[in-house]
Formats: structure tokens, sequence, C-alpha cells
């Protein structure tokens, strides 16, 4: 960690955490059981994540085509996540960690709406590391939900299709109180984005890891970290550009 370099850490880090099927696989147990490790690796991340100083750190937990798994995987799911959030919560909240949740929420359980909700009302003051996790989230639906709600502003008279611009894209979508990842993990050695922040990810360096999820640990935060710090964000401009300004 002390090789880190303060100055230059991402606000915003986003982890499609993949993987906990494969590690369950290995270990010769049923699939859930991953994802039951998996969120052990949420609390080393997060727990990190807080230690370092980052702002903003998104998880990928479960997509819009999650919904297709097997009924005993999803059940399980969530369960899972409304086991974990109720736990973790007086936790999150001792750490002045602030959860937000973004996705299609209406789609799941009456139970998993109220813990989610419950654990967001509970944070909501908090002024540490925000933690947005991602449920039932598909990104092209956040952008035609996106593309409705701008439409009917420009239906009533609020805006002029003139107006619209980049900003207002990003302020109607789910994401608009956060600034866009400067840095997306994906583990598992699959080397997708998979309908996570298509948008908001533009710019994002973009690090593939091997790592099944289930064990990444706050040593492979570091890395990631590390391999970041290496890079050279240009933003589409020249290297002589950026190193001269
Ligand atoms: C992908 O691995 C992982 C998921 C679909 C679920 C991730 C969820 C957690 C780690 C729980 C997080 C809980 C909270 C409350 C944040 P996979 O099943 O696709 O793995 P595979 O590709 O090896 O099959």
């Amino acid at each position: 960690m002390e090789n880190l370099d303060v100055n230059k850490l991402p606000q915003h880090i986003a982890i499609i955490m993949d993987g906990n099927g494969r590690w369950a696989q290995e270990q010769g147990q049923d699939r859930l059981y991953g994802h039951y490790e998996g969120v052990v690796s949420v609390r080393k991340v997060v727990e990190a994540a807080t230690e370092i100083g980052i702002k903003y750190l998104s998880l990928y937990a479960f997509s819009t085509e999650n919904w297709d798994r097997p009924t005993t995987e999803v059940n399980g799911l969530m369960s899972l996540f409304v086991d974990t959030i109720s736990k973790e919560v007086p936790d999150l909240h001792k750490n002045n960690i602030k959860l937000h949740f973004i996705g299609n929420l209406s789609l799941l359980p009456p139970e998993a709406q109220k813990a989610l909700e419950e654990g967001m009302q509970q944070t909501a003051q908090n002024t540490g590391l925000n933690l947005i996790i991602a449920i039932s989230y598909s990104s092209r639906c956040e952008l035609v939900e996106a593309a409705k709600k701008i439409a009917n502003q420009v239906k009533s008279g609020q805006l002029a299709i003139n107006e619209i611009n980049e900003a207002i894209l990003s302020k109607n979508l789910t994401t608009s109180e956060f600034p866009d990842p400067e840095l997306m993990i994906r583990t598992s050695g699959e080397y997708r984005i998979s309908n996570f922040l298509l948008y908001q990810l533009a710019y994002a360096e973009l690090y593939f890891t091997n790592t099944l999820w289930p064990n990444f640990r706050k040593k492979d935060l570091i890395e990631a970290l590390m391999d970041y710090q290496s890079r050279e964000r240009r933003f589409g401009k020249t290297s002589h550009q950026i190193t001269s300004d």
C-alpha cells in the first residue's frame, strides 16, 4: 500500500465480480457456496477501499440477465442479498459508508426491496465511501429509461431538443450523483463489460485479472491500483499534450 501514489488514486472504482461459480466448482461445492464466499471478498474490498480513501465503489452483484439463471440460484442470491445487507448495515454505518443501489429494484422480492430500502435510509447521512451495488441492473435498460425521461421532458416543454447534451444524458442516468469510474476491474479472466455502466465507463481504464472473485483480496485491489497508476490517461489527447499540461 505504501507504493501507491495517494495523489493519483481513482475517485471511483467499478468491479464486475466474476468467477464465483467456477470457484465453487473447483472446491466441489455448489454455485451458491461460491456466492457466499464472494461476500467475504466484498467485505475485504470495501474495507480496503475505505482504508485507501476511495470515494466511490460500484459492484455488479446481479445483472438483468442473471434472472435467467436456475431458480434455486436466483432465490439463493436474493436471500444472500437480504441476509448480507441486514447483517452488514450496522458495520457499514459505523464506518461512515453510504449505501446506494442501482438497477430495476421493482423486480426484486418485496423482502429484498425492504432490506435495500432500509440499508439506504440508515446510511443516507454518511459521508465516507459511497458503496453502489448494482442489482437487477442493465446499462442498456438504464439508457432506454434515460431516453424516455428526456423525451418526456421535451414533450412537456421543460427541455428543448437542442439542449440535450452529454450532461443532460448523465443527469438522467441512475448514477447521476456519482462521478464516472476511472478504473473498472473484472475478475475471473473474462474480458467483457457485459452491460455494466456502458456510458459511464467511456474513459475508464480497464483491468482484467484471472483471480476468481472469492479469492480477490486487498492485495489484488492494490495490484489493480498500481497498474492503473502506471497508465497514462490521455482522454484522446497526445502523450506530449498530457506531459506538458
Ligand atoms: C458472478 O459469478 C457473480 C454473481 C452473479 C453474483 C455476485 C454476488 C455476490 C458476490 C454477492 C454480493 C452481495 C452483496 C450484498 C453485495 P458467476 O456466478 O457468474 O461465476 P461463474 O462465471 O464462475 O459461473
